[in-house]
């Protein structure tokens, strides 16, 4: 295991009804702004939900933001970013998914970027986001209503923003955009399409192999640990495609997508981003949904790196999928037992589904130069657990995934 430092200050308010406790968790005095994506807050009733605990305590002011996009957008956050230095806002409290979550992290982080007439500035905070607003060091508290699980985004310090004008989907990464509480009420997930659900079950399976699938470290927790939340996305993952109202089963979604992204897995182990690296610029050029972009590129990933992640695909084989190595008294080779395992991973996402290749997305191989520049221009070119992942790799990556070898 490598040296760490594991830090996560996020509270977590689990559990049905927990929206009241709103009342408690932001200051009382506090100007809060609540912001939130394009209506399903609204319809769902659970912005109704906060309203309420908010004003519970008659001396806090609050404001509202919505319309924030899935993938949010720059410019639309540059506004909410306008409106907190306009009515001094002190607390954000971001009621939604990832985006808005996402959204939100960087709302608090940029909006002491100004220009002389108050307003925040659009190069400012643009030069931060092309940084991984790695050098801000003030921001805006916040907290998180979550309503779909699948990121992880309410209890870590990262999130994406996309910039449509300029074709550029990229992550940022700081301590101060850990949300002070996030509460995830599993009830509130129920209104989710299943499109979204399944989704959320696929990203947090991506967010675990790519904290799991490099090399081994000799770490047993970590393993364990990423092993047994890749199996109970397997199986909770086709139960609530069969049974889509049992609440426990939302239960432990909810719990596993959290757990999957907040630094616990990942902490001493080699990390390998390849997969979601490619697949903004999949979103970014093609606006496919950020998981799909996953399940379309992480078989291919692993076939073209299979080399280097070979002890670890065995270990995936053995421990995630149980196949034994043997098959009617014959022992199998390597390479076969990595295939199954690969294929096992796209039936899976089938069953949920989920396209596996570019060709499932209605996509063909003209799509693979293009991306490859915007690879280039983003810098994402030493990429994977060695850094050795260059444009050539991420192109043959692309070009394995225009058609899938799922039997
Ligand atoms: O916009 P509204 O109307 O709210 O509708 C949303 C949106 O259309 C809807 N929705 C959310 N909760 C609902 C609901 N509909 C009905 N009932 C509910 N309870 O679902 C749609 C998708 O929402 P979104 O927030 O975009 O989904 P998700 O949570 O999957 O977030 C995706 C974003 O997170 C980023 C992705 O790149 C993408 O931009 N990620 C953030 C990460 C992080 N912060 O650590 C890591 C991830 O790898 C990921 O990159
Ligand atoms: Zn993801």
């Amino acid at each position: 295991m490598k040296n760490f430092q594991y830090y996560n200050p996020v509270r977590i308010v689990f559990g049905e009804g927990q929206i009241e406790q709103l009342s408690d968790l932001i200051p009382n005095e506090a100007r809060v702004l609540i912001t939130y994506g394009g209506g399903s807050a609204e319809r769902t009733g659970t912005l109704d939900e906060v309203r309420a605990a908010l004003t519970a305590n008659d001396n806090r002011s609050v404001f509202e933001f919505g319309g924030i996009e899935p993938n949010p957008e720059f410019s639309t956050l540059l506004k909410a970013a306008d409106m907190v230095n306009e009515h001094d806002i002190d607390f954000l409290l971001a009621v939604g998914g990832g985006s808005v979550i996402d959204g939100t992290k960087f709302v608090a982080l940029v909006s002491s970027l100004t220009e002389s007439d108050g307003t925040v500035s659009r190069d400012k905070a643009w030069e931060a986001l092309t940084s991984y607003c790695k050098n801000i060091d003030s921001a805006v508290d916040l907290g998180a209503v979550l309503t779909i699980p699948a990121t992880g985004s309410e209890m870590n310090s990262g999130g994406v923003v996309n910039y449509s004008e300029r074709q550029a989907k990229l992550p940022f990464n700081n301590p101060l955009a850990f949300p002070k509480f996030s509460i995830l009420d599993p009830t509130k997930t129920l209104t989710l399409p299943e499109r979204q659900v399944l989704n959320g079950v696929a990203d947090a399976f991506v967010h675990v192999i790519e904290q799991y699938l490099t090399y081994p470290v000799n770490a047993k927790v970590q393993d364990a640990f990423a092993e047994s939340l890749l199996k109970i996305l397997i199986s909770e993952g086709l139960a609530v495609k069969n049974d889509p109202d049992n609440l426990d089963t939302r239960k432990n979604i909810m719990w596993t997508a959290t757990m999957a992204l907040n630094g616990t897995l990942g902490a001493g182990v080699p990390q390998d981003w390849t997969t979601h690296m490619i697949g903004h610029e999949l979103t970014s050029l093609h606006g496919i949904d950020h998981a799909r972009t996953l399940t379309i590129l992480l078989p291919s990933t692993l076939r073209e790196l299979k080399d280097s992640k070979k002890e670890k695909l065995l270990q995936y084989a053995r421990n995630v999928w149980s196949i034994s190595g043997t098959e009617q008294g014959q022992e199998l080779d390597e390479d076969t037992i990595i295939e199954m395992a690969i294929v096992y991973t796209e039936n899976f996402f089938r069953e949920l589904d989920l396209p596996v290749s570019l060709a499932d997305a209605k996509l063909d191989a003209s799509m693979i130069e293009p991306i490859v520049n915007q690879l280039e221009a983003h810098n994402m070119v030493k990429l994977g657990e060695h850094q050795t992942n260059d444009l050539a790799v991420s192109r043959r990556i692309l070009e394995r995934a225009v058609t899938s070898k799922a039997s």
